[in-house]
């Protein structure tokens, strides 16, 4: 079997190893999921002081509570005595202080080291040398950024710009105001797939038309295989007869007031690198975070966003669940997809990689990004 070179029109993809090779999966750690902003917790999970939430950042367990003061606080999630995890659970809530499972080394909600056993006896430690690790932190729509650099990347730069240049200004994202949202819905997805192919998948079309049957009844030129995403600007327009971005096509919800006539009655798809996805609709926005957790495996938690009245409203005719239902399908498809793909990864039909046709063009400069982070161009 030998596998001929292609014509010029078709872009091969990233070889089969980008989405097996362990190493190639540290690399990411290092260089792409440590070094840039990676979003985390909805802020408002963090109900009160001592909340807290446990993330993978990289290789590296990372910390989110809010403090005494009210604010959200990031740190290395490691005592600084022998260094255990400090705290185990993926979430909940302390009364003051963290304590460490191991020897109760405490720390205050400021990271700040305040009490260990006997350690009057040891008259040469300085505690204030010996609290936790801050790691930098922003908040932006409602959610909280990480960056474990030592010296961030402009936020500006990275993430807002990245939402802007996609949709063609500074404002559009902001008539959402997904700050003030409520959560309606959190699902949480594990998937048995490298994130990459996560991203691919999200960033074309070329599959509506095959496996997303209700998407591609409100969103007609789905079927054409062009994504939104390929247009600055461009949002998919609803199908005359759809009344709402809902499972069936029915009514959706109010509609967020500050979206504007132009934004009304489209989807806009917005990929954050390296672990957000955006969806817009005029009443409520969908938002990924990826958490990547081995080559093969990736968590991915999707947060349905609406106006506080309709998330409090509860049982009411205007509920969420046909607008909920319509998205989780379209998770469930997507990522039955990917985790169909994971293991062919891994095939000698793959060692080289496959084609991207031309409306896939778009990925082939993701995978340039991707390549060029980590330094590993090579020929494919
Ligand atoms: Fe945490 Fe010893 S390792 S108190
Ligand atoms: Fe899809």
């Amino acid at each position: 079997m030998s596998i001929t070179s292609l014509p010029p029109s078709l872009i091969s993809t990233l070889p089969g190893d980008y989405y097996t090779d362990p190493q190639i999966f540290a690399a990411e750690q290092e260089h792409i999921f440590e070094s840039m902003w990676f979003c985390v917790s909805r802020a408002s999970d963090l109900t009160k002081p001592g909340s807290f939430r446990t993330y993978q950042v990289g290789r590296e367990s990372v910390l989110v509570s809010r403090s005494r003061d009210g604010s959200v606080r990031a740190f290395l999630n490691i005592c600084r005595h022998r260094g255990a995890k400090l705290c185990t659970e993926e979430s909940g809530e302390v009364k003051r202080n963290f304590q460490c499972p191991y020897h109760a080394w405490t720390y205050g909600l400021d990271g700040k080291l305040v009490a260990a056993p006997n350690l009057t006896s040891m008259p040469d430690i300085d505690r204030t040398e010996y609290g936790l690790v801050n790691v930098h932190i922003r908040e932006w729509l409602g959610y909280v950024w990480v960056c474990l650099a030592e010296q961030p990347p402009s936020f500006e730069d990275e993430v807002i710009g990245a939402v802007s240049e996609r949709l063609g200004g500074a404002d559009a994202i902001e008539n959402y105001t997904i700050e003030d949202l409520d959560l309606g819905r959190r699902v949480t997805y594990d998937v048995r797939a490298n994130w990459k192919l996560i991203i691919e998948n999200f960033m074309e079309c070329y599959h509506c038309a095959t496996i997303h049957p209700e998407l591609t009844e409100v969103l007609p030129e789905f079927k054409d295989g062009l994504a939104a995403q390929y247009f600055v600007g461009h949002g998919a327009e609803f199908a005359d007869e759809a009344q709402g971005f809902t499972v069936d096509g029915s009514e959706g919800l109010d509609r967020i007031p500050s979206v504007a006539d132009e934004q009304d009655r489209r989807y806009y798809a917005i990929t954050v690198r390296p672990q957000v996805f955006i969806n817009l609709v005029p009443d409520h926005v969908i938002l990924h975070r990826m958490y990547p957790i081995a080559h093969d495996r990736t968590i991915v938690e999707c947060d349905w966003l609406y106006l506080p009245h309709v998330v409090d409203s509860g049982g009411d005719s205007k509920d969420i669940e046909r607008s909920v239902e319509l998205f989780h399908r379209v998770n469930q498809q997507d990522f039955d997809a990917c985790e169909r793909t994971q293991p062919a990864m891994s095939s000698r039909a793959y060692v080289k990689g496959g084609v991207l046709v031309p409306s896939e063009h778009h990925i082939g400069e993701f995978h340039a990004w991707l390549q060029a982070r980590l330094g590993t161009q090579r020929a494919n």
